[in-house]
């Protein structure tokens, strides 16, 4: 079993990176293979190419997917579960992320797949996705204001969609009192290498 990690925070004293490192000593116990892409880390180019728009926008196959955005599709085909884990930023994920999506999710792979075609090789459907996201404000708040909602729909329902069997959101809220929150949420993640289990045996 493979899991890789889709991690988006630039700094390493962030509370954000903290629970990275919880999610990979709970991995670690449980004797799961993992694989971090620190999108920061690896300096991952997030801007769409006017080429790239020109394949995506206009679904121009013939165009070819840049190298680095293949080498993200080949750790899709190899995981079993794949692990979100970034700050709320303005009610969603920081750009980077946003931007790994444009371009990793391209046309003819994540979606828009025209089976007639036969050449391109479309996203497997992968057991379990878990998005894990840190936030300023506390979890009943971000319910109450309707942001918890929406942010499920975009990550959730879209972004993940079909192309995952079993998925689900982990707010972590309510981090600018962090040592009220820090215990619950450890005993949050220290789940996730149970329910992996489950999902991906
Ligand atoms: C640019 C920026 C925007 C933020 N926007 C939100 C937000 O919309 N909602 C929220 O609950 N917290 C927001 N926060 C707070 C972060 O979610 C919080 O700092 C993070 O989850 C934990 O801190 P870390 O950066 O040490 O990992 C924001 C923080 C920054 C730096």
């Amino acid at each position: 079993m493979k899991i890789q990690i889709i991690y988006c925070h630039p700094s390493q004293k962030s509370y954000t990176y903290e629970i990275l490192e919880q999610v990979k000593s709970t991995l670690v116990k449980e004797e799961l293979e993992f694989e971090v892409s620190d999108l920061y880390a690896m300096n991952f180019q997030t801007d769409m190419s006017e080429e790239e728009y020109e394949r995506e926008g206009l679904v121009n196959l013939d165009l070819s997917i840049p190298h680095d955005v293949k080498e993200e599709h080949q750790k899709i085909e190899a995981a079993d579960c794949i692990i979100f884990i970034y700050p709320v930023w303005w009610s969603d994920c920081p750009a980077k992320l946003k931007g790994w999506f444009d371009r990793v999710y391209s046309v003819g792979y994540a979606y828009g797949y025209d089976e007639q075609a036969g050449t391109i090789q479309p996203m497997k459907t992968i057991p379990y996705g878990v998005v894990i996201c840190t936030a300023g404000h506390p979890n009943e708040f971000l319910d109450e204001i309707g942001i918890a909602e929406s942010m499920r729909n975009v990550m959730i329902d879209d972004r993940l969609g079909k192309r995952f069997t079993k998925k689900e959101m982990i707010i972590l809220g309510g981090t600018l009192n962090k040592e009220d929150v820090r215990l619950r949420h450890i005993e949050t993640v220290k789940e996730v290498g149970e329910k992996i289990k489950t999902y991906c045996s």
